[in-house]
């Protein structure tokens, strides 16, 4: 068969096993989860990764099993973690939806047959368990889990197992729904006061007048948008875009793609127009910071803008930490130190 048709074919399966989703009450007590994503186009690779279910009923090790389990637990409550290597309200399901499986979501499956490469984010050829400890450097505001500990070990492990059958070093922008495929710019300049009104008026409920979100009896209902329980300046979601995409794609919870793209462009630049805790290559001065890494970063975020008066990031609060930046975001050099 020809790669394109039985990728199409696969297309399709996905379709089916999405629709199973709309049933999932497991993950989120949502009554739907509609499937209104755009249909994968010719020559992309769809996978559709492999559930817990799944893996009950595998014949995998009994060791590798409960390794993988440990992992989807991490992963779906990482709050666990809180104060070790977590400082927000977030889990990694907050941003990685359905488990981490779902595509325009964020799955993090392609991580794992995409690396090792090159990040110019940190400059420097990254592994799976690096591109992990990004996201709890930035996104969680803390410090990765020790390289090879049980916890990273158990994280990088489902990760890969979620990639089960998907060759490796299969070019990156060819996987379908991977991360959080941009939306089409907008007609208008991204609007702070439109973006209010949408907030106020579809999210407000959930996430919270002052962006805090819902966090009851040490558990985080509704993760914070934006303040000290929220992502840092340097996480990949303060980019205008990424965000944009993500609430396009996955909010209001339980009626994603409602919004139009011109909304979902102005809520997004509403939300990260707020102060969340500092940018840990913060070098101490906000314009400096923002200069030097402004072409790979924050070209595409309010980070060293002004905005009512004030310059975004212009403090030296990193929230819940007592650090700035985590030992693991030092390049690598292969010097012999
Ligand atoms: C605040 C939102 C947020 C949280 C929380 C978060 N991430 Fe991410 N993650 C992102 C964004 C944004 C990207 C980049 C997606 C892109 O490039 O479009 C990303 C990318 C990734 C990737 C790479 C996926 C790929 O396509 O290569 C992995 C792996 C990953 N995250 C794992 C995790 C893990 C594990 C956790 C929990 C420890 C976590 N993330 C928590 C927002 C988040
Ligand atoms: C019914 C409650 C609900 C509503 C309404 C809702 N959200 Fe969410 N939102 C959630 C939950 C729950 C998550 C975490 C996802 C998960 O755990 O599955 C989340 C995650 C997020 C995240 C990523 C994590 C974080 O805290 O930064 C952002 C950003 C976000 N929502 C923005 C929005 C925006 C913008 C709207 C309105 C257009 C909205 N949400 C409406 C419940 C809601």
């Amino acid at each position: 068969m020809k790669n394109t048709t039985r990728f199409l074919l696969q297309g399709v399966a996905a379709a089916v096993v999405m629709t199973s989703f709309a049933a999932r009450a497991d993950v989120q007590k949502e009554p739907r989860f509609p499937v209104n994503n755009p249909q994968p186009v010719e020559g992309q690779y769809v996978h559709v990764p492999p559930t817990m279910e799944d893996l009950e009923k595998s014949d995998m090790h009994p060791e590798l099993k409960r390794v993988i389990r440990r992992g989807h637990d991490l992963f779906m409550n990482t709050q666990q973690l809180r104060g070790k290597n977590v400082f927000n309200s977030m889990n990694c399901s907050s941003c990685h939806m359905g488990e981490g499986r779902l595509p325009f979501a964020g799955p993090v499956w392609p991580a794992a047959v995409v690396l090792p490469n090159y990040r110019p984010k940190n400059d420097q050829v990254n592994n799976l368990e690096e591109r992990i400890a990004g996201c709890f450097s930035y996104s969680m505001n803390g410090k990765p889990p020790a390289w090879g500990s049980d916890d990273m070990v158990a994280l990088t492990t489902y990760h890969q197992w979620l990639a089960k059958g998907v060759p490796i070093y299969q070019p990156g922008k060819t996987l379908y729904g991977r991360g959080y495929p941009n939306l089409p710019d907008p007609a208008q300049q991204p609007d702070y006061a439109r973006g209010q009104q949408v907030y106020e008026e579809n999210c407000v409920i959930c996430h919270q007048a002052d962006g805090a979100g819902v966090v009851k009896n040490d558990k985080v209902v509704f993760p914070a948008v934006w303040g000290d329980t929220s992502y840092n300046w340097g996480a990949g979601i303060t980019r205008h875009f990424t965000l944009a995409s993500f609430i396009k794609h996955n909010m209001p919870l339980g009626r994603p793609n409602s919004l139009s793209d011109q909304q979902a462009w102005d809520v997004a630049y509403y939300i990260n127009n707020h102060e969340r805790p500092q940018e840990p290559r913060y070098t101490g001065n906000v314009k400096e910071t923002r200069e030097k890494y402004l072409e790979t970063f924050h070209v595409h975020t309010s980070y060293g803008l002004e905005h009512d008066g004030k310059l975004l990031g212009d403090h030296d609060n990193v929230g819940e930490k007592d650090f700035l930046k985590p030992d693991a975001l030092i390049r690598r050099t292969y010097t012999a130190d």
